[in-house]
Protein backbone atom coordinates (compact mmCIF):
# COMPACT_ATOMS: atom_id res chain seq x y z
CA UNK A 1 0.00 0.00 0.00
CA UNK A 2 0.99 3.84 -0.98
CA UNK A 3 1.66 5.78 1.82
CA UNK A 4 1.63 8.89 -0.51
CA UNK A 5 -0.31 12.22 0.91
CA UNK A 6 -1.74 14.76 -1.07
CA UNK A 7 -2.32 18.42 0.44
CA UNK A 8 -4.60 20.56 -1.40
CA UNK A 9 -4.28 23.88 -1.04
CA UNK A 10 -7.35 25.67 -2.46
CA UNK A 11 -9.69 22.80 -1.54
CA UNK A 12 -12.40 25.28 -1.48
CA UNK A 13 -12.06 26.75 -4.87
CA UNK A 14 -13.26 25.37 -8.49
CA UNK A 15 -9.63 24.07 -9.54
CA UNK A 16 -9.08 22.64 -5.69
CA UNK A 17 -12.50 21.28 -4.96
CA UNK A 18 -12.41 18.88 -7.77
CA UNK A 19 -8.92 17.50 -6.98
CA UNK A 20 -9.85 16.39 -3.33
CA UNK A 21 -13.48 14.89 -5.22
CA UNK A 22 -11.37 12.84 -7.69
CA UNK A 23 -8.47 11.83 -4.82
CA UNK A 24 -11.58 10.66 -2.88
CA UNK A 25 -13.48 9.08 -6.16
CA UNK A 26 -10.39 7.49 -6.21
CA UNK A 27 -8.64 8.77 -8.88
CA UNK A 28 -6.59 7.28 -10.29
CA UNK A 29 -7.08 3.93 -8.62
CA UNK A 30 -7.56 2.80 -5.03
CA UNK A 31 -4.22 2.84 -3.14
CA UNK A 32 -2.76 5.69 -4.48
CA UNK A 33 -2.77 8.17 -2.12
CA UNK A 34 -3.26 6.55 1.23
CA UNK A 35 -4.31 10.59 2.84
CA UNK A 36 -5.86 13.56 1.40
CA UNK A 37 -5.70 16.59 3.61
CA UNK A 38 -7.99 19.38 2.03
CA UNK A 39 -6.50 23.05 3.26
CA UNK A 40 -8.88 26.37 2.95
CA UNK A 41 -8.93 29.81 3.72
CA UNK A 42 -12.50 30.14 4.77
CA UNK A 43 -13.78 28.04 7.29
CA UNK A 44 -15.77 25.30 5.70
CA UNK A 45 -17.97 22.40 7.21
CA UNK A 46 -17.14 18.61 6.47
CA UNK A 47 -21.08 17.89 5.39
CA UNK A 48 -21.45 21.23 3.53
CA UNK A 49 -18.56 20.50 1.54
CA UNK A 50 -20.41 17.93 -0.98
CA UNK A 51 -17.08 15.72 -1.71
CA UNK A 52 -17.51 12.37 -2.91
CA UNK A 53 -18.56 9.59 0.10
CA UNK A 54 -17.57 5.99 -2.07
CA UNK A 55 -17.64 3.12 0.03
CA UNK A 56 -14.23 1.30 0.98
CA UNK A 57 -10.83 2.08 -1.06
CA UNK A 58 -10.90 5.81 -0.60
CA UNK A 59 -7.84 7.57 1.53
CA UNK A 60 -8.01 9.22 4.87
CA UNK A 61 -9.81 12.71 4.28
CA UNK A 62 -8.44 15.74 6.87
CA UNK A 63 -10.06 19.06 6.28
CA UNK A 64 -8.14 21.95 7.40
CA UNK A 65 -9.58 25.22 7.42
CA UNK A 66 -8.98 28.95 8.14
CA UNK A 67 -5.24 28.53 7.19
CA UNK A 68 -4.77 32.04 5.59
CA UNK A 69 -1.89 31.99 3.70
CA UNK A 70 -0.68 35.74 3.90
CA UNK A 71 0.29 34.92 7.26
CA UNK A 72 4.08 34.65 8.37
CA UNK A 73 6.62 31.52 6.76
CA UNK A 74 6.69 30.29 10.25
CA UNK A 75 3.27 30.70 11.23
CA UNK A 76 1.70 28.42 8.55
CA UNK A 77 4.48 25.79 9.12
CA UNK A 78 3.64 25.27 12.66
CA UNK A 79 -0.01 25.57 11.93
CA UNK A 80 0.23 22.56 9.08
CA UNK A 81 2.51 20.44 11.96
CA UNK A 82 -0.05 20.96 14.32
CA UNK A 83 -3.68 20.77 11.94
CA UNK A 84 -2.11 17.93 9.59
CA UNK A 85 -1.61 14.46 10.55
CA UNK A 86 1.64 12.48 9.01
CA UNK A 87 2.51 16.10 7.71
CA UNK A 88 6.28 14.05 7.60
CA UNK A 89 4.95 12.08 4.71
CA UNK A 90 3.37 14.86 2.34
CA UNK A 91 4.23 13.66 -1.37
CA UNK A 92 1.95 16.04 -3.45
CA UNK A 93 1.13 19.67 -3.09
CA UNK A 94 -1.85 20.77 -5.10
CA UNK A 95 -1.74 24.39 -5.15
CA UNK A 96 -4.83 26.19 -6.30
CA UNK A 97 -4.89 29.31 -3.98
CA UNK A 98 -5.28 32.82 -5.69
CA UNK A 99 -6.72 35.85 -4.29
CA UNK A 100 -7.50 38.79 -6.22
CA UNK A 101 -6.59 42.72 -5.46
CA UNK A 102 -8.32 45.35 -6.53
CA UNK A 103 -7.08 48.12 -9.17
CA UNK A 104 -3.46 46.69 -8.43
CA UNK A 105 -2.32 44.19 -10.62
CA UNK A 106 1.56 44.34 -9.38
CA UNK A 107 0.64 44.04 -6.08
CA UNK A 108 -1.52 40.97 -6.75
CA UNK A 109 1.12 38.98 -8.38
CA UNK A 110 3.43 39.90 -5.13
CA UNK A 111 0.46 39.07 -2.43
CA UNK A 112 0.19 35.77 -4.38
CA UNK A 113 3.79 34.93 -5.16
CA UNK A 114 4.35 35.23 -1.33
CA UNK A 115 1.73 32.99 -0.44
CA UNK A 116 3.59 30.23 -2.58
CA UNK A 117 6.52 31.01 -1.17
CA UNK A 118 4.97 30.60 2.23
CA UNK A 119 3.65 27.45 1.07
CA UNK A 120 7.33 25.83 -0.47
CA UNK A 121 9.14 27.38 2.86
CA UNK A 122 6.41 25.41 5.09
CA UNK A 123 6.76 22.39 3.29
CA UNK A 124 10.21 22.25 2.76
CA UNK A 125 10.65 22.05 6.90
CA UNK A 126 7.88 19.32 7.27
CA UNK A 127 8.07 17.03 4.90
CA UNK A 128 11.44 15.29 3.47
CA UNK A 129 9.11 13.00 0.92
CA UNK A 130 8.05 15.65 -1.19
CA UNK A 131 7.87 14.10 -4.89
CA UNK A 132 5.67 16.43 -6.67
CA UNK A 133 3.74 20.25 -6.40
CA UNK A 134 1.38 21.32 -9.44
CA UNK A 135 -0.12 24.98 -9.85
CA UNK A 136 -2.52 26.31 -12.07
CA UNK A 137 -1.56 29.17 -14.81
CA UNK A 138 -4.53 30.18 -16.87
CA UNK A 139 -5.07 31.78 -20.69
CA UNK A 140 -4.67 35.38 -18.98
CA UNK A 141 -0.66 33.91 -19.38
CA UNK A 142 -1.42 34.07 -23.21
CA UNK A 143 -2.18 37.35 -22.94
CA UNK A 144 -5.83 37.57 -23.82
CA UNK A 145 -6.72 40.02 -20.99
CA UNK A 146 -5.24 42.55 -23.52
CA UNK A 147 -8.11 43.65 -25.94
CA UNK A 148 -8.10 41.25 -29.15
CA UNK A 149 -6.20 38.98 -27.45
CA UNK A 150 -2.13 38.58 -27.98
CA UNK A 151 -1.21 35.52 -30.21
CA UNK A 152 -2.83 33.12 -32.99
CA UNK A 153 -4.80 30.54 -31.99
CA UNK A 154 -4.27 27.64 -31.62
CA UNK A 155 -2.51 28.66 -28.16
CA UNK A 156 0.87 26.71 -27.85
CA UNK A 157 2.68 26.37 -24.27
CA UNK A 158 6.14 27.84 -25.93
CA UNK A 159 3.24 31.11 -26.56
CA UNK A 160 4.51 32.49 -22.86
CA UNK A 161 7.93 33.23 -23.18
CA UNK A 162 6.62 35.96 -25.47
CA UNK A 163 4.19 37.86 -23.01
CA UNK A 164 4.90 41.37 -23.42
CA UNK A 165 6.38 42.56 -20.81
CA UNK A 166 4.27 45.61 -19.41
CA UNK A 167 1.93 43.08 -19.43
CA UNK A 168 3.82 40.05 -17.76
CA UNK A 169 4.19 42.29 -14.78
CA UNK A 170 0.57 41.54 -14.00
CA UNK A 171 0.14 38.48 -14.26
CA UNK A 172 1.60 36.15 -11.49
CA UNK A 173 2.27 32.77 -13.03
CA UNK A 174 5.91 33.73 -14.48
CA UNK A 175 6.41 34.70 -11.02
CA UNK A 176 5.02 31.07 -9.41
CA UNK A 177 7.60 29.29 -12.44
CA UNK A 178 10.35 31.28 -10.57
CA UNK A 179 9.79 30.70 -7.37
CA UNK A 180 9.06 26.58 -8.30
CA UNK A 181 12.17 26.22 -10.41
CA UNK A 182 14.42 27.76 -7.83
CA UNK A 183 12.89 25.76 -4.74
CA UNK A 184 13.11 22.61 -6.42
CA UNK A 185 16.80 23.23 -7.51
CA UNK A 186 19.05 20.50 -5.57
CA UNK A 187 15.97 18.38 -4.17
CA UNK A 188 13.44 15.58 -4.91
CA UNK A 189 10.75 17.18 -6.07
CA UNK A 190 9.39 18.59 -9.46
CA UNK A 191 6.85 20.57 -10.74
CA UNK A 192 4.60 20.94 -13.32
CA UNK A 193 2.08 23.82 -14.45
CA UNK A 194 -1.68 22.97 -16.01
CA UNK A 195 -3.12 26.18 -18.34
CA UNK A 196 -6.84 26.52 -18.48
CA UNK A 197 -8.99 28.32 -20.43
CA UNK A 198 -12.62 28.86 -18.52
CA UNK A 199 -12.90 26.28 -15.92
CA UNK A 200 -16.48 25.05 -15.28
CA UNK A 201 -17.33 23.05 -12.05
CA UNK A 202 -19.19 22.98 -8.43
CA UNK A 203 -17.66 24.68 -5.65
CA UNK A 204 -19.70 24.37 -2.17
CA UNK A 205 -19.47 28.45 -0.70
CA UNK A 206 -18.40 30.68 -3.71
CA UNK A 207 -15.78 31.37 -6.40
CA UNK A 208 -13.75 34.07 -7.28
CA UNK A 209 -13.98 33.39 -11.15
CA UNK A 210 -16.91 30.71 -11.80
CA UNK A 211 -18.66 31.19 -15.15
CA UNK A 212 -20.70 28.56 -14.33
CA UNK A 213 -21.83 29.66 -10.84
CA UNK A 214 -22.15 33.31 -12.33
CA UNK A 215 -24.64 32.28 -15.37
CA UNK A 216 -26.23 29.46 -13.34
CA UNK A 217 -27.41 31.99 -10.36
CA UNK A 218 -28.67 34.12 -13.23
CA UNK A 219 -30.48 31.17 -15.66
CA UNK A 220 -31.92 30.25 -12.60
CA UNK A 221 -33.60 33.41 -11.24
CA UNK A 222 -34.24 34.36 -14.65
CA UNK A 223 -36.08 31.25 -15.47
CA UNK A 224 -37.96 31.57 -11.68
CA UNK A 225 -38.98 35.30 -12.82
CA UNK A 226 -40.58 33.69 -15.68
CA UNK A 227 -42.96 31.61 -13.83
CA UNK A 228 -40.68 28.62 -15.10
CA UNK A 229 -40.18 26.41 -11.85
CA UNK A 230 -38.28 22.93 -11.34
CA UNK A 231 -41.41 20.46 -11.70
CA UNK A 232 -42.07 22.69 -14.83
CA UNK A 233 -38.52 22.08 -16.18
CA UNK A 234 -38.71 18.38 -16.12
CA UNK A 235 -41.67 17.88 -17.48
CA UNK A 236 -41.46 19.84 -20.41
CA UNK A 237 -44.68 22.35 -19.57
CA UNK A 238 -42.91 25.45 -19.87
CA UNK A 239 -43.94 28.05 -22.56
CA UNK A 240 -40.81 29.16 -24.46
CA UNK A 241 -39.06 31.73 -22.68
CA UNK A 242 -36.08 33.17 -24.58
CA UNK A 243 -32.90 34.39 -23.09
CA UNK A 244 -30.39 35.94 -25.15
CA UNK A 245 -26.64 34.98 -24.67
CA UNK A 246 -25.46 38.43 -22.75
CA UNK A 247 -22.59 39.30 -25.09
CA UNK A 248 -22.19 40.23 -29.05
CA UNK A 249 -22.21 38.01 -32.32
CA UNK A 250 -18.56 37.63 -31.92
CA UNK A 251 -18.21 36.78 -28.24
CA UNK A 252 -20.68 34.06 -29.45
CA UNK A 253 -19.04 32.79 -32.45
CA UNK A 254 -15.37 33.07 -30.87
CA UNK A 255 -13.50 29.88 -30.61
CA UNK A 256 -12.70 28.66 -26.88
CA UNK A 257 -11.35 26.04 -24.76
CA UNK A 258 -13.21 25.20 -22.09
CA UNK A 259 -13.00 22.41 -19.29
CA UNK A 260 -14.25 20.92 -16.48
CA UNK A 261 -12.79 20.69 -13.23
CA UNK A 262 -13.20 17.44 -13.20
CA UNK A 263 -10.93 16.84 -16.23
CA UNK A 264 -7.84 19.72 -14.97
CA UNK A 265 -8.43 17.47 -11.68
CA UNK A 266 -7.57 14.01 -13.08
CA UNK A 267 -4.75 15.54 -15.67
CA UNK A 268 -3.03 16.73 -12.29
CA UNK A 269 -3.10 13.59 -10.46
CA UNK A 270 -2.13 11.60 -13.31
CA UNK A 271 0.64 14.52 -14.01
CA UNK A 272 1.73 13.61 -9.99
CA UNK A 273 1.66 9.77 -10.91
CA UNK A 274 4.15 10.92 -13.80
CA UNK A 275 6.56 13.13 -13.13
CA UNK A 276 8.99 11.91 -15.86
CA UNK A 277 6.65 12.82 -18.44
CA UNK A 278 5.26 15.54 -16.65
CA UNK A 279 7.76 16.81 -14.12
CA UNK A 280 10.22 19.47 -14.69
CA UNK A 281 8.37 22.86 -14.96
CA UNK A 282 6.73 21.21 -17.93
CA UNK A 283 3.26 23.47 -18.53
CA UNK A 284 0.48 21.63 -20.15
CA UNK A 285 -2.55 22.94 -21.95
CA UNK A 286 -5.90 21.59 -21.04
CA UNK A 287 -9.83 21.34 -21.93
CA UNK A 288 -12.44 19.06 -22.42
CA UNK A 289 -12.12 18.25 -26.27
CA UNK A 290 -9.63 18.74 -29.09
CA UNK A 291 -12.74 20.33 -30.97
CA UNK A 292 -12.64 23.82 -30.00
CA UNK A 293 -16.16 25.09 -29.01
CA UNK A 294 -18.14 28.27 -29.43
CA UNK A 295 -20.67 30.02 -27.06
CA UNK A 296 -23.24 29.46 -29.93
CA UNK A 297 -22.77 26.08 -29.62
CA UNK A 298 -23.12 25.91 -25.33
CA UNK A 299 -25.21 28.19 -24.59
CA UNK A 300 -28.82 26.92 -25.61
CA UNK A 301 -28.19 23.30 -24.13
CA UNK A 302 -27.01 26.13 -20.58
CA UNK A 303 -30.39 27.47 -21.06
CA UNK A 304 -32.35 24.23 -21.94
CA UNK A 305 -31.36 22.84 -18.18
CA UNK A 306 -33.35 25.81 -16.71
CA UNK A 307 -36.04 25.64 -18.85
CA UNK A 308 -35.23 28.36 -21.21
CA UNK A 309 -34.29 28.51 -24.44
CA UNK A 310 -30.88 30.25 -25.32
CA UNK A 311 -30.97 32.70 -28.29
CA UNK A 312 -28.03 34.99 -29.94
CA UNK A 313 -27.43 37.80 -28.33
CA UNK A 314 -29.39 40.16 -31.07
CA UNK A 315 -32.76 40.14 -28.85
CA UNK A 316 -30.61 42.02 -26.03
CA UNK A 317 -30.89 45.42 -25.53
CA UNK A 318 -28.92 47.87 -23.76
CA UNK A 319 -31.31 48.22 -20.97
CA UNK A 320 -31.21 44.73 -20.16
CA UNK A 321 -29.26 43.69 -17.18
CA UNK A 322 -25.89 42.16 -16.78
CA UNK A 323 -25.69 38.81 -15.29
CA UNK A 324 -24.38 39.93 -12.01
CA UNK A 325 -27.21 43.33 -12.02
CA UNK A 326 -29.93 40.40 -12.51
CA UNK A 327 -28.69 38.66 -9.73
CA UNK A 328 -28.39 41.30 -7.57
CA UNK A 329 -31.74 42.71 -8.20
CA UNK A 330 -33.21 39.25 -8.17
CA UNK A 331 -31.81 37.28 -5.69
CA UNK A 332 -34.42 37.70 -2.92
CA UNK A 333 -35.90 35.18 -4.56
CA UNK A 334 -33.00 32.65 -2.97
CA UNK A 335 -33.94 34.32 0.44
CA UNK A 336 -37.72 33.22 -0.29
CA UNK A 337 -36.72 29.65 -0.84
CA UNK A 338 -34.17 29.67 2.27
CA UNK A 339 -31.68 29.76 0.29
CA UNK A 340 -29.68 32.41 2.31
CA UNK A 341 -26.43 30.26 1.32
CA UNK A 342 -27.40 31.70 -2.54
CA UNK A 343 -26.81 34.92 -1.46
CA UNK A 344 -23.33 34.83 0.20
CA UNK A 345 -22.22 31.93 -1.79
CA UNK A 346 -22.29 33.50 -4.98
CA UNK A 347 -19.73 34.76 -7.58
CA UNK A 348 -17.14 37.27 -5.44
CA UNK A 349 -14.35 39.36 -7.02
CA UNK A 350 -14.72 38.33 -10.74
CA UNK A 351 -18.30 39.22 -11.05
CA UNK A 352 -17.72 42.37 -13.31
CA UNK A 353 -15.08 40.40 -15.34
CA UNK A 354 -17.48 37.20 -15.82
CA UNK A 355 -20.51 39.62 -17.17
CA UNK A 356 -18.40 40.90 -19.95
CA UNK A 357 -17.14 37.34 -21.00
CA UNK A 358 -19.27 37.29 -24.12
CA UNK A 359 -18.34 40.59 -25.08
CA UNK A 360 -15.18 41.25 -24.07
CA UNK A 361 -13.61 37.35 -25.48
CA UNK A 362 -14.13 38.25 -29.09
CA UNK A 363 -11.35 36.52 -30.65
CA UNK A 364 -10.37 33.15 -31.16
CA UNK A 365 -8.16 31.44 -28.28
CA UNK A 366 -8.34 28.04 -28.22
CA UNK A 367 -5.98 25.90 -26.83
CA UNK A 368 -3.79 22.95 -28.48
CA UNK A 369 -4.01 19.86 -26.31
CA UNK A 370 -1.03 18.32 -28.58
CA UNK A 371 1.25 18.14 -25.72
CA UNK A 372 -0.94 16.82 -22.99
CA UNK A 373 -1.98 14.02 -25.25
CA UNK A 374 1.64 13.28 -26.09
CA UNK A 375 2.17 12.99 -22.34
CA UNK A 376 -0.29 10.37 -22.25
CA UNK A 377 -3.13 11.70 -20.73
CA UNK A 378 -6.52 11.02 -23.44
CA UNK A 379 -9.18 11.66 -21.13
CA UNK A 380 -11.98 14.17 -23.50
CA UNK A 381 -15.81 14.99 -22.29
CA UNK A 382 -18.53 16.77 -24.03
CA UNK A 383 -17.99 20.27 -23.04
CA UNK A 384 -21.36 20.41 -22.32
CA UNK A 385 -21.52 18.06 -19.53
CA UNK A 386 -19.52 19.54 -17.22
CA UNK A 387 -22.25 22.65 -16.91
CA UNK A 388 -24.56 20.34 -16.62
CA UNK A 389 -22.79 18.10 -13.64
CA UNK A 390 -22.21 22.09 -12.43
CA UNK A 391 -25.78 23.02 -12.40
CA UNK A 392 -27.14 19.76 -10.70
CA UNK A 393 -24.64 20.24 -7.85
CA UNK A 394 -25.43 23.89 -7.20
CA UNK A 395 -28.60 22.68 -6.73
CA UNK A 396 -28.17 19.82 -4.34
CA UNK A 397 -25.94 22.77 -2.44
CA UNK A 398 -28.57 25.57 -2.31
CA UNK A 399 -26.94 27.44 -4.73
CA UNK A 400 -29.35 27.62 -7.03
CA UNK A 401 -33.16 27.39 -7.44
N1 LIG B 1 -11.86 30.26 -12.70
C1 LIG B 1 -11.42 30.04 -13.93
O1 LIG B 1 -12.21 29.84 -14.86
C2 LIG B 1 -9.92 30.02 -14.18
C3 LIG B 1 -9.51 29.92 -15.52
C4 LIG B 1 -8.15 29.85 -15.77
C5 LIG B 1 -7.24 29.90 -14.75
N2 LIG B 1 -7.67 30.01 -13.45
C6 LIG B 1 -6.65 30.06 -12.42
O2 LIG B 1 -6.83 29.03 -11.48
C7 LIG B 1 -6.34 29.45 -10.20
C8 LIG B 1 -7.35 29.13 -9.13
O3 LIG B 1 -8.51 29.81 -9.48
P1 LIG B 1 -9.96 29.26 -9.15
O4 LIG B 1 -10.82 29.66 -10.26
O5 LIG B 1 -9.88 27.84 -8.70
O6 LIG B 1 -10.30 30.23 -7.95
P2 LIG B 1 -11.31 30.08 -6.77
O7 LIG B 1 -12.40 29.13 -7.12
O8 LIG B 1 -11.72 31.44 -6.37
O9 LIG B 1 -10.38 29.44 -5.68
C9 LIG B 1 -9.32 30.13 -5.11
C10 LIG B 1 -8.92 29.45 -3.84
O10 LIG B 1 -7.88 30.23 -3.23
C11 LIG B 1 -8.14 30.27 -1.84
N3 LIG B 1 -7.57 31.46 -1.23
C12 LIG B 1 -7.76 32.76 -1.60
N4 LIG B 1 -7.07 33.58 -0.77
C13 LIG B 1 -6.45 32.77 0.14
C14 LIG B 1 -5.60 33.01 1.26
N5 LIG B 1 -5.25 34.25 1.61
N6 LIG B 1 -5.15 31.95 1.97
C15 LIG B 1 -5.51 30.69 1.63
N7 LIG B 1 -6.29 30.39 0.57
C16 LIG B 1 -6.78 31.43 -0.15
C17 LIG B 1 -9.65 30.32 -1.76
O11 LIG B 1 -10.04 29.92 -0.47
P3 LIG B 1 -11.25 30.65 0.28
O12 LIG B 1 -12.36 30.74 -0.72
O13 LIG B 1 -11.51 29.73 1.40
O14 LIG B 1 -10.74 32.01 0.66
C18 LIG B 1 -10.06 29.33 -2.83
O15 LIG B 1 -10.09 28.02 -2.32
C19 LIG B 1 -5.99 30.94 -10.36
O16 LIG B 1 -4.61 31.07 -10.58
C20 LIG B 1 -6.75 31.32 -11.61
O17 LIG B 1 -6.16 32.40 -12.28
C21 LIG B 1 -9.00 30.07 -13.16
Amino acid sequence: MSEDHALVFGASGLIGWAVVDQLLAPYPTPGTFASVTAVTNRPIDLAEAHWSEPEGGRPDLRLVSGVDLRGETGALADTLKQQVPNADKITHVYYFVFTSVDHDLEEEVAVNKKMLENVIDAISHLSQNLKFVMFPGGTRGYGIYIPGGTFSAPLTEDMVNNLPGEYAKTVAYPQFRRVLADACKGKSWTWCEICPDAIIGFTPNGSQFSLALHWAQYLSLFAYDHGIGQTQHRQGEAAAVEVPFPGVRAGYESLCSPVSASNIARFAIYAGQNPERCGDGRLFNIADSDTPSKMRDLWPHLAAWFGLVGTGPEARSEADLLPSEYVERHQSAFGEHGLDKAIKGGVGAGRKQLDSVGSWLTFDRQLSLAKMGEAGFAERRDPVTGWLEAFDMFRKAGLIL
